[in-house]
């Protein structure tokens, strides 16, 4: 793993949109896996920015988000679709067709989750994934458990993510309890992965998650195991 500690979340950000950018000009029809939350939203913005200098095209690049909550729909505003729109795709030159996130109101989310596998393989898998950390250690919407869950699955969350997401919400009893979430199978099988991580709330999980031991009760430590990880890190 790398691990690159910086003093500001503008930088960042600067150098996780840099570490995409490359990503995007080396292979210009690239498979990025994409989180939302807070932490990658200077990302995106700076990602947006190169855009509209000319410095990287995403007219061939596709797209698969991590998560959904279960039953809000893209229109939502608070769905990991509605916010992909409105701080990446409205913002760049991608084809919205090319952009995928697992459905939370489908009928059949055991079923939705082995589609969005196959879809993900269809697409040839994920040149990087971007992650970013849960309090809990959670990645995507995999939380801490007695095992790690291979396949796209559905989720009950964690109350710790429900208070932690309540911030975006009316109330905390607005945060559906429920998402599906790309499960360990398709992030580990990303080409390179790129974790984000800002606050001193995040120091001690992301710590746990590096150095302590391979844990599904700290789902990220299963990261220690992928052969291109790079975590950046900011304080503030
Ligand atoms: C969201 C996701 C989550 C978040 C995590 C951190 O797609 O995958 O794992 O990355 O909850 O969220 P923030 O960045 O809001 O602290």
């Amino acid at each position: 793993m790398k691990l690159i500690e910086v003093k500001t979340y503008e930088e960042l950000s600067e150098i996780a949109a840099n570490i995409i950018a490359a990503q995007v000009i080396l292979k210009p029809d690239c498979v990025l896996g994409l989180a939302t939350g807070s932490t990658p939203v200077g990302t995106y913005k700076k990602l947006a920015e190169k855009n509209k200098a000319g410095i990287i095209d995403f007219s061939a690049v596709k797209t698969v988000n991590l998560d959904e909550y279960e039953g809000l729909e893209g229109t939502h505003d608070q769905s990991y679709r509605y916010f992909m729109n409105k701080n990446l795709f409205d913002n760049i030159n991608i084809d919205k067709k090319n952009t995928y996130v697992p459905n939370g109101c489908a009928a059949d989310l055991e079923k939705e989750g082995k589609e969005y596998d196959e879809l993900i393989k269809s697409l040839g898998g994920i040149d990087i994934q971007l992650l970013g950390i849960g309090v809990d250690g959670h990645i995507g919407f995999n939380e801490p458990d007695d095992f790690f869950t291979a396949a796209t699955h559905p989720v009950v969350l964690d109350p710790s993510t429900i208070e932690a997401n309540a911030r975006f919400f009316a109330s905390a009893d607005d945060v559906p309890r429920k998402a599906i979430t790309m499960g360990m199978m398709s992030i580990m099988q990303a080409k390179k992965i790129l974790m984000v991580a800002n606050g001193k709330n995040k120091f001690d999980i992301l710590k746990a998650s590096i150095e302590g031991p391979v844990d599904p009760k700290v789902p990220a430590s299963i990261l220690q195991l992928h052969p291109d990880v790079t975590v950046i890190y900011s304080e503030v």
